[in-house]
């Protein structure tokens, strides 16, 4: 088959796919919550594509019956342990995180015993079973903030992103203990390619995701999660912008400014190591399937749910 036929077939058969996720949808008062991240068919099936913060807000207000997260297992739980009685899908159960993983329970419940006079901090990039042993849950878009509402003299363990963790001790002066965690898609981008791109394109500002290292982070000209980032290149008169993150925001960043010019930061040419591979697992067919036969779900026991459902709300509500 030629190329040109070969997509045809290709629309033709998402076209078809998304007509049948939206009647599924619809029969089962199911909504599909979706992150940056996914791929942009993903994106477009969703009711609603956000960063981690927008979408553990959607999730604590959706009145659907079934939420089908197409992200990355951390999001599912936290969309189940904000709505215990809803069904919540994953499409690949495989869906996980370099992050999260970075930070075993047992290993970090031992670390804590260490700091018993500290408050305990905890990226919503975490499993559940890590949520439960924190106080407060923060994503990229609260952190700043959150940690700057706490006491000065307050100590804190940060878990379980060090990039981000120091991020925040440079940007407040505070001390915070740090769990030595890190995002492989993130962690991996060089300042060196930061700085080749910028000789490339000395007129472009460099935008960065705070889970990449510091070298990275101080060559930017502007730091935010994945919304905040959307928001400035969406608002700045810039033409063009370096973006050291995941590639999926670019779907979004070019349909919002289709006039402006992007160039990612790569850590090899010839490679896509800034696509978080786990995300990339969400597909329209994997969707529908799931639709179909609401499986694979999401299941937390009560006791995980009542406790990791605290540090949420502190975030979310301030409770
Ligand atoms: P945000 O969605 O908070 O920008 O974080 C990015 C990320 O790594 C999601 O897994
Ligand atoms: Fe986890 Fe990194 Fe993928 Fe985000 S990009 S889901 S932090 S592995």
């Amino acid at each position: 088959m030629k190329i040109g036929a070969q997509m045809t077939q290709v629309n033709r058969d998402n076209t078809m796919l998304r007509e049948k996720i939206a009647q599924l949808k619809k029969e089962k008062n199911a909504i599909i919550l979706a992150h940056y991240y996914t791929i942009p068919e993903v994106q477009e099936a969703a009711d609603f594509v956000g960063d981690s913060l927008a979408l553990a807000k959607n999730a604590a207000e959706t009145n659907a019956d079934i939420i089908l997260f197409a992200g990355v297992h951390f999001m599912a739980e936290t969309a189940k342990i904000l709505n215990k009685d809803k069904k919540v899908l994953i499409p690949d159960m495989e869906a996980g995180c370099s992050l999260a993983d970075s930070c075993p329970a047992a290993e970090f419940e031992a670390f804590l015993k260490e700091y018993p006079d500290h408050a305990v901090l905890s990226y919503i990039n975490c499993s559940a079973a890590v949520k439960t042993l924190s106080d407060i849950i923060v994503t990229s878009g609260n952190a700043l903030k959150i940690v700057e509402s706490l006491p000065k003299d307050e100590k804190i363990i940060f878990a379980p992103d060090r990039n981000l963790g120091a991020f925040i001790n440079h940007e407040t002066g505070r001390e915070m203990v740090l769990w030595n965690g890190a995002c492989h898609v993130h962690d991996q981008l060089q300042a060196e390619q930061v700085l080749a791109l910028k000789c490339q394109h000395p007129e472009a500002k460099v935008i960065a995701h705070p889970e990449c290292k510091g070298v990275v982070l101080a060559l930017a000209d502007f730091v935010g999660s994945t919304v905040a980032m959307l928001n400035y290149v969406t608002r700045e008169m810039h033409n063009s912008y370096i973006v050291a993150t995941e590639t999926g925001i670019l779907y979004e960043m070019k349909k919002r400014n289709p006039q402006k010019e992007f160039f990612v930061v790569n850590s090899q040419e010839s490679c896509s190591c800034n696509d978080c591979e786990y995300m990339k697992k969400n597909n329209l067919e994997n969707i529908y399937q799931t639709l179909l036969y609401e499986q694979p779900e999401l299941i937390l026991d009560e006791k995980t749910i009542e406790l990791a459902r605290k540090p949420i709300e502190r975030m979310l509500f301030g409770s």
